[in-house]
């Protein structure tokens, strides 16, 4: 966590020492059991313009149509309501991470298998994310498009703007993009349809019984 301001972003966290958990009655393993599911988080990770909600949204509508209880949620729609607050310095982009990975296990508390699609670029980020959850319950997926062929796609023509200098720290640019290095699932989009990328993370939902 040195290279980030983790740190201090999580000391303006922690003032709150005179607030006591309060214990559920419903627990995690109830709804575990009438969800039919083992809840976890799929934390999709890349490049702006890699692919990341659209591979999330076509295995969410694979999951959806076995009958799982999901839910996606993205960092264009996040930062509209919840992190409007936050820009694209590594402060924010800290903050912006860990708020989702909270909110992501809320719904995993909720029993639900959820997908966050954001690029989180700084693996000690995705690191603390990790370790906020049980080990079976952060499942790491690295969108891996190279940024020739995210910049070539441009969907929003940010790219574009960013390389006139239009937008400062873009991703990939002139702010740092850490890749995984161990990825639970590793998904090339620039040589499979979003069929295969998709079917990708559902085979090892299968296999790892995530779902049955
Ligand atoms: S993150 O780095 O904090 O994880 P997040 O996934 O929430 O980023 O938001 C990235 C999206 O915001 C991109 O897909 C893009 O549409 C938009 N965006 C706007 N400015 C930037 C920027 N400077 N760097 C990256 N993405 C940006």
């Amino acid at each position: 966590m040195a290279d980030t301001p983790y740190k201090e972003v999580a000391d303006v966290t922690s003032k709150s020492s005179d607030v006591m958990w309060h214990k559920a009655d419903v627990s995690s393993t109830d709804r575990q059991e009438l969800n039919k599911q083992k809840p976890a988080v799929l934390w999709y990770t890349g490049l702006s313009g890699s692919g990341k909600s659209t591979v999330a949204n076509a295995v969410d509508r694979k999951l959806f149509e076995r009958g799982c209880h999901t839910y996606v949620l993205d960092g264009d729609n996040v930062r509209h309501g919840l992190n409007g607050d936050l820009g694209f310095s590594d402060k924010d982009r800290v903050e912006n991470i860990r708020r989702i990975g909270e909110v992501a296990k809320l719904f995993v508390d909720a029993g639900l298998i959820v997908s966050t699609a954001f690029i989180s670029p700084f693996r000690a980020d995705r690191e603390m994310v990790r370790e906020l959850l049980e080990v079976s319950q952060f499942i790491e997926v690295f969108i891996d498009t190279p940024i020739e062929v995210c910049e070539s796609r441009d969907p929003k023509g940010l790219y574009k703007k960013a390389r006139a200098g239009e937008i400062k720290h873009f991703t990939g640019i002139d702010s740092a993009y850490e890749a995984p290095q161990n990825a639970d699932i590793h998904v090339r989009t620039d040589d499979q349809s979003i069929e295969a990328c998709a079917d990708q993370v559902v085979d090892l939902l299968l296999s790892k019984h995530y779902i049955a």
